[in-house]
């Protein structure tokens, strides 16, 4: 495929200043500067353009800049343009405090005040939380009684929340209410980082820019659709954190649907941020609310036990740094949901994510029906495989589509063709940490890539009766998989009861042999 002329026609973001809660945390070396590198260099950052970085540690402007410079050059994706820096970082300011004391809002009000002025922002500011969930609706209490989240005379004051979003619907509920007292709807950025990537946003441009698709989107054609999303890392240094989330709460209520949705989701009537996520939302209700009956079979929970990839052994979940030795928190989650409408009646949706997995890879797979009839029966051709759509959301980008095919000679034989978009090769690889979007959304106030209140208690929901049953009956058999493989057996069991298997993402063949150590039962993909 080659790559048309792609329309470029953004402009930089209105003037504006964005106050860090978190500054010296991992988000803002790790993403959020490199980000701003970029948009600056795509001049999408206004001129007039400030930061104010606030946290707990004790440090000076001066510090905070000489810390970032060092980091920047570590974390950027592209190289670092010394110029370039040299603009952002004297925009750069620190305010430091207890996200709890009134005081330190004062402070940090008097800076914006001031930063404001030197740098004529012209009042416009947005917030961003890169900050522990704890602390969300404090500072937006205390934002609020500084008097610094009002939006008068045109000016607008807008606050980015970081997930996790609740840790249940019950919390998801109380969140959403306690920003409201301060804030509105429209000025509360729910992020999702799955909604920066490239490859995601193309789900939407995939889906209705091409006509030939949207015919056969739907159960007529479709046998069931398999969203994976799975890393080879184990919890890393986050054990602490982990151990009161695991994979459900992790990825699935945010990442996992909104891939969902966005695969799922009727055409919109425009690309207006409620337009789609009106039907995102749409999506979200009509999944069939789990029965609690039918939980432990078709929502299958693992956590990894010692095991090894590519040569190198990995310890147990329970080994791990702030894990409990007897806990039973899961580190794997396999789902099945059908959603209830008149596209997808009878097609299930198929999720599994992990940590510890054989391979780290994020797609969706689209599975065809197989040909209606058996018109090979009378050739070496016994079972013609259905063809299969998938988009490659990381780390390769891209979209294939599976085919089968004459393999040439004298017999009439069956090969398996593969056509490729491939992101890289065609549009060149971009470099982005995948928060410039969001973070050029948010001040150009487009909230489409980001989640609303409903949309949120939504997802959650849809999970909640799994997280019940779960938790009135713990897991008995963990660990119940080795670190480096496709999880737990029971995952393999749910598709093959359905008799359908997980895609081998290495063959594009039904997955038969999980782990090195066993296999599975067998079925036609
Ligand atoms: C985060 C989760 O939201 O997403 C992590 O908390 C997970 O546990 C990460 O590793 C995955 O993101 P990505 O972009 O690497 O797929």
């Amino acid at each position: 495929m080659t790559n048309g002329n792609a329309q470029q026609t953004a402009h930089p973001a209105p003037p504006c200043v964005m106050v860090i809660f978190g500054a010296s945390g991992d988000l803002t070396k790790r993403k959020l500067l490199p980000a701003l590198l970029n948009l600056a260099e795509e001049n999408l950052l206004p001129k007039d353009f400030a930061i104010v970085g606030f946290s707990f540690d004790q440090m000076t402007t001066d510090a905070l800049r000489e810390k970032l410079g060092r980091e920047v050059r570590e974390y950027a994706l592209r190289p670092v343009d010394d110029a370039r820096w040299q603009w952002l970082v004297e925009r750069i300011y620190y305010v430091q405090g207890d996200f709890g004391d009134p005081a330190a809002y004062q402070r940090l009000k008097d800076q914006i005040l001031g930063v404001e002025k030197t740098h004529n922002t012209l009042g416009n500011r947005f917030h961003y939380l890169a900050v522990a969930p704890k602390f969300f609706s404090p500072i937006v209490k205390q934002l609020g009684q500084a008097g610094l989240t009002q939006q008068e005379n045109g000016r607008w004051t807008h606050v980015i929340v970081e997930k996790p979003f609740g840790h249940d619907l019950d919390s998801a509920i109380q969140l959403n209410k306690e920003l409201k007292e301060t804030l509105n709807e429209k000025q509360i950025y729910r992020i999702d980082h799955y909604l920066g990537k490239e490859t995601v946003q193309n789900l939407m441009v995939f889906r209705f820019a091409n006509s030939i698709l949207e015919p056969l989107w739907n159960r007529n054609y479709i046998d069931h659709v398999q969203i994976t999303a799975a890393e080879t890392v184990g919890v890393e240094h986050r054990g602490g954190f982990y151990e009161t989330a695991g994979a459900l709460r992790d990825m699935v209520p945010n990442h996992l649907f909104q891939l969902l949705t966005l695969t799922a989701m009727e055409p919109p009537i425009s690309f207006e941020a409620d337009a789609v996520r009106d039907k995102q939302a749409e999506i979200l209700h009509a999944v069939t609310p789990p029965a609690p009956e039918t939980i432990l079979q078709t929502m299958v929970r693992g956590q990894y036990g010692e095991g090894s990839l590519d040569g190198e052994k990995l310890p147990a979940y329970r080994d791990e740094p702030q894990v409990a030795p007897d806990s039973h928190t899961e580190t794997f989650v396999a789902l099945k949901l059908c959603i209830d409408n008149w596209r997808w009646a009878d097609v299930p949706f198929y999720l599994r994510t992990g940590k510890r997995m054989a391979k780290r890879v994020t797609e969706i797979a689209i599975q065809f029906r197989k040909p209606p009839f058996q018109l090979f029966s009378k050739t070496p051709i016994k079972d013609p495989r259905a063809n299969r759509l998938v988009i490659h959301i990381q780390p390769e980008e891209g979209i294939s589509l599976r085919l089968g095919a004459k393999v040439p000679g004298s017999v009439m034989k069956l090969g398996l063709v593969h056509m490729d978009f491939d992101y890289s090769r065609d549009f060149g690889t971009s470099y982005s940490t995948g928060y410039e979007r969001l973070l050029y959304d948010c001040m150009i106030g487009d909230a489409t890539l980001f989640q609303r209140a409903d949309m949120v208690e939504a997802g959650w929901s849809v999970i909640q009766p799994v997280l019940d049953v779960w938790k009135a009956l713990p897991a008995r058999d963990f660990p119940n998989y080795p670190a480096g493989c496709w999880g737990p057996q029971e995952a393999d069991a749910m598709m093959a009861r359905d008799g359908r298997a997980w895609r081998d993402i290495d063959s594009d063949e039904p997955l038969t042999a999980n782990c090195p150590a066993r296999a599975s039962g067998k079925a036609h993909a």
